[in-house]
């Protein structure tokens, strides 16, 4: 019979001080070898110095005089914070009685990072793992998955055909052996990023400026990471909550469809654990300056230091922590301080979620589609990505009209996947939220009960 590997509890995430002393060791140790099991205690924002690993970018790159401060998810096992939503999942499932190694395979329904997490976990845990996703995402995202023993189901299309990758996983769910980390529609994915997520967040802000947040930005994909919104407004009611989308694909905006490059976000739904009560802006962000401005950022920081005018060392030091869709979170945190005036002092948070490992292949074709990268070009790029942005892209959804709209979307994907109106409508009201968030603490004793 297979045994199960257990891992952290919720606190433990959020604070990795509290294992035993001989266990953290033996973790901190294990960060070396990749597949060791320990590393499942590994799973937090934490560096080994105990600091929430974030950078708070110079003014120089921003143009804005609001603090960016950005939570940075690249250390994270498997090299994204996508793993921790993955590894909850399968946890709660095990505590439940409805995961087991010797009988269940788990079914990963993915972009890409929550795959990875997926493939990355089910190996530390002793399964086997079917990872659902899009044909055309990044190669090095693929790598990872079989690397870690993961087997791939590829369904047509790219980012913003996830409704595929669900379709797909229907057929999995015929066989009661495959388990499925359902993370657009499971609440751990929530109750991770809302506990974990913002908590680290709130922690990181308070070194900054006045010590609060002022606003808090992330581009969904499943909006686990967007949890961690209701977080920070149960601390900072004031504080402003902004989901961001590429242009392309701009459905949270104005239902809007269509193709991108922005892998990880933006997938043509509202998806079911989004809590649109505290969602109050959405951006849409052109893909394209993403893409580019990873180049900037990623391969040409020292001329980027010198078009922006920052300090010599300033950006290259921030070399291989930015993905595209933290590239995303930065323009669109930018274009919300501006819009929002948002003054020195104040800080506005916003999450990288995976690092620039998982991307080089995807700038390889930028100079085709572009043209030549020269520094007049990209002296042109830093201006239009950087200072960008025009306030037609800015939707405030704050007014009951936007989240009826946001509602009927979600109740039109759901439904038809099998959930009843009376469950959607009971979302509707913040206590469902606070419900679920609620479950941690007795979650997190059955955990230790166990382990
Ligand atoms: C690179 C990247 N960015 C952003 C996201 C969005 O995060 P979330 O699913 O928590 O909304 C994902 C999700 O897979 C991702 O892979």
């Amino acid at each position: 019979m297979k045994t199960t590997v257990a891992g952290p509890s919720y606190k433990e995430m959020l604070h990795p001080e509290l294992l035993p002393p001989a266990l953290r060791r033996s973790a901190a140790e294990a960060v070396a070898r990749e597949l060791d099991p320990l590393n499942l205690f590994n799973i937090t924002w934490r560096g080994p110095d105990g600091r929430i690993r974030h950078v708070v970018l110079p003014k120089e790159l921003t143009g804005v005089e609001a603090n960016i401060v950005v939570l940075v998810g690249r250390h994270f096992p498997s090299g994204s914070h996508k793993v921790g939503p993955a590894y909850c999942t399968l946890m709660e499932g095990e505590l439940a009685g409805e995961i087991a190694p010797d009988t269940s395979t788990i079914i990963g329904p993915s972009t890409g990072n929550f795959g990875i997490g997926t493939a990355y976990i089910s190996r530390l845990k002793n399964y086997p793992a079917v990872v659902i996703m899009p044909e055309q995402m990044s190669r090095e995202r693929y790598q990872r998955i079989r690397q870690y023993g993961g087997e791939l189901d590829l369904t047509p299309g790219s980012e913003s055909d996830v409704i595929l990758v669900l379709e797909r996983t229907e057929h999995y769910k015929k066989d009661p052996r495959n388990k499925i980390l359902a993370q657009f529609e499971l609440l751990p994915n929530y109750r991770f990023h809302r506990y974990v997520t913002g908590r680290s967040a709130i922690e990181a802000a308070s070194a900054h400026g006045d010590g609060r947040i002022a606003a808090f930005v992330s581009a969904p994909g499943s909006a686990g990471t967007l949890a961690a919104a209701d977080e920070i407004k149960a601390a900072f009611p004031e504080s402003a909550v902004c989901a961001l989308e590429p242009k392309e694909c701009s459905t949270l905006f104005n239902n809007g469809r269509g193709t991108h490059r922005i892998e990880g976000i933006g997938d043509k739904m509202v998806t079911l654990i989004h809590n649109v009560l505290t969602t109050d802006y959405v951006i849409a962000i052109h893909d394209d300056d993403c893409v580019a401005g990873l180049e900037l950022v990623e391969r040409r920081a020292q001329l980027l230091e010198r078009i922006a005018g920052a300090p010599a060392g300033s950006l290259v030091e921030l070399q291989g922590i930015f993905g595209i869709s933290g590239i995303c979170n930065i323009l669109g945190a930018i274009r919300l301080a501006r819009h929002l005036g948002l003054g020195p002092g104040q800080n506005v948070v916003t999450i990288a979620t995976d690092g620039f490992d998982r991307y080089p292949s995807v700038l390889s074709d930028l100079a085709r589609r572009r043209g030549p990268l020269d520094d007049p070009a990209l002296a042109g790029w830093f201006e239009e990505i950087f200072r960008g942005g025009s306030p037609q892209d800015i939707l405030d959804v704050r007014p009951q009209p936007q989240k009826e709209r946001l509602f009927g979307y979600k109740q039109r994907v759901w439904t038809a996947f099998g959930y009843s109106v009376a469950y959607l409508d009971s979302m509707k009201s913040q206590s469902f939220w606070d419900a679920e968030f609620e479950k941690i603490a007795p979650i997190d004793e059955a955990l230790l009960a166990r382990r």
